[in-house]
């Protein structure tokens, strides 16, 4: 009876949050995290009978990753999430594993019912085992797998056993999914069609890695933007791009997709396995995993917060748009402004090689955006230092006249470590908006143009931010900041 055993696996699920709360100690402001436990991917975006729905890959037994779970919550804004009772735990023959167990997938709207497809993952020896399942619920709360699980058994001609993360859409009179797998050791998107959710046909491949672009793809997603089609993939093994976007057309008749432009969705390390979804408003908004990928060596990525009970958290929601010369803008969703508090506006500052203290900030959440004007500086460098206590801090020195961006945690703390690198368009000004909060740091470029996300784990909750030129003097033009509150300064509110 696999309504019993899922009712019974989702109890014991919930029970084992419960008997964990209250949450607390290192939370972030205003970055989503699980009540306990781990986290990785958003799962299932998606905004429905008028509340966004966020599902999550989730272990509610322990705070690292294992017999992965759907987290759930909802939100109106997208900022203040409740959590909600898990939706999915592993409980069939497709989907129970302790390393295994309900992977990434994608969720529907179908009016009286919300619709997950999801990937099943277990293990027979070596070899790993997914299939894709449905499940369904009439009140967005429980959710019931459906008897002719899997409706996806096997990986498509040519495809390895890694076949997962089935991100869905509907065109015209079909049901589009898009899935990851590899094929002769690169990764791939693969493209599904069906009649219903249940019933898919297999179409083929809808885009393959070039050479360094990953052997393995991971949680797809393909949508229309802005006259023309994104696919964005994590890419596993791709050295500094594990998180690409590609920009093209689509042609529905052939259904062949040529991408004409392509691009990093985020320039750090601490990213991964981004989801979009729609909204009423009808914003494309992208939130990622703040994957824990900074950690220095022999740190258990559940090291910096396992006493706060959990480990993982969401990066900031990206609303998307192409430009005209087809790149894929990134911009904090409006809501981001509700949180403000207190500002400071400070215009027309030269910088020189003596140090400049810019603010002393107390809170953990913040956001400071300034704007360099490159034609009247001299100087090659700009360097910003978050002085957390006198002993640990994070440095972002701008090479103005290379172009460069680079993020240092050598000396943020004792966990996190090394340099992230963004390379970014010479022109007349250079705008940066920054986001603080417990554990993060988000960092816009040029307008959205490029993002920079980054964990640290500085144990002052408060800094002072220095600013200094190197080789000549630097105009900061203009210069804000603002105290940002957060819905989960006061702990979360759950409904469990
Ligand atoms: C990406 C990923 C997905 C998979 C899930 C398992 O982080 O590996 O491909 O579905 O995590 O938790």
């Amino acid at each position: 009876m696999p309504q019993r055993q899922h009712a019974a696996a989702i109890r014991a699920a919930n029970e084992s949050i419960i008997s964990h709360l209250p949450r607390g100690g290192r939370r972030p402001l205003y970055h989503f995290t699980p009540p306990f436990g781990w986290m990785n991917d958003p799962n299932g975006l998606i905004f429905y009978k008028g509340q966004y729905h966020l599902f999550y890959q989730h272990n509610p037994y322990a705070t690292h990753w294992a017999r992965m779970h759907w987290g759930h919550a909802a939100s109106r804004d997208l900022l203040d999430w409740t959590d909600l009772p898990v939706a999915l735990a592993p409980s069939e023959i497709y989907d129970l594993a302790t390393f295994g167990g309900c992977y990434s997938g994608s969720a529907w709207d179908a009016g009286d019912e919300l619709i997950l497809l999801y990937t099943g993952c277990v293990r027979r020896g070596e070899e790993e085992i997914q299939t894709q399942n449905i499940a369904r619920s009439k009140d967005g709360l429980r959710f019931t797998k459906d008897e002719g699980n899997p409706v996806i058994v096997n990986p498509p001609p040519g495809g390895s056993m890694h076949f997962r993360d089935p991100k869905i859409w509907r065109q015209g009179e079909y049901f589009y999914a898009v899935l990851c797998t590899s094929m002769a050791g690169r990764g791939c998107v693969v493209l599904y069609r069906g009649v219903d959710l249940s019933n898919w046909a297999y179409r083929g491949v809808l885009l393959e890695a070039k050479e360094g672009e990953g052997w393995m793809w991971e949680c797809p997603d393909f949508f229309p933007l802005d006259g023309q089609y994104v696919l964005t993939v994590s890419a596993m093994a791709a050295g500094d791009e594990t998180n690409l976007w590609f920009a093209g057309s689509f042609d529905e008749k052939t259904e062949r997709f040529i991408p004409h432009t392509r691009g990093k969705l985020d320039w750090g390390r601490d990213f991964y396995a981004a989801q979009t979804l729609l909204d009423d408003k009808n914003r494309r908004v992208l939130i990622p995993w703040a994957a824990q990928r900074s950690l220095r060596e022999n740190v258990p990525a559940d090291a910096p917060t396992k006493e706060s009970g959990f480990c993982g958290q969401l990066g900031l929601p990206r609303a998307l748009h192409l430009d005209t010369g087809g790149q894929l803008r990134f911009q904090p969703i409006e809501e981001m402004q509700t949180l403000r508090g207190e500002g400071r506006r400070e215009e027309w500052l030269w910088l020189d090689e003596r140090p400049y203290l810019l603010a002393r900030q107390d809170s953990a959440g913040f956001e400071m955006n300034c704007t360099f004007d490159l034609d009247k500086s001299t100087a090659d460098t700009v360097t910003l230092t978050f002085l957390h206590d006198p002993l640990h801090r994070t440095t972002l020195t701008l090479h103005l006249k290379l172009g460069q961006l680079l993020l240092c945690r050598d000396g943020t703390d004792d966990v996190t470590q090394g340099l992230d690198r963004l390379e970014f368009h010479q022109q007349n000004r250079l705008r940066l908006q920054l986001f603080f909060d417990r554990n993060s740091l988000e960092i816009f470029v040029s307008e959205g143009l490029q993002t920079l996300s980054a964990n640290l784990f500085p144990q002052s909750v408060g800094m002072e931010i220095w600013l200094c030129a190197g080789g000549g003097r630097a105009l900061l033009s203009d210069f804000d900041l603002w105290t940002l509150g957060g819905p989960f300064g006061d702990g979360n509110q759950n409904t469990l």
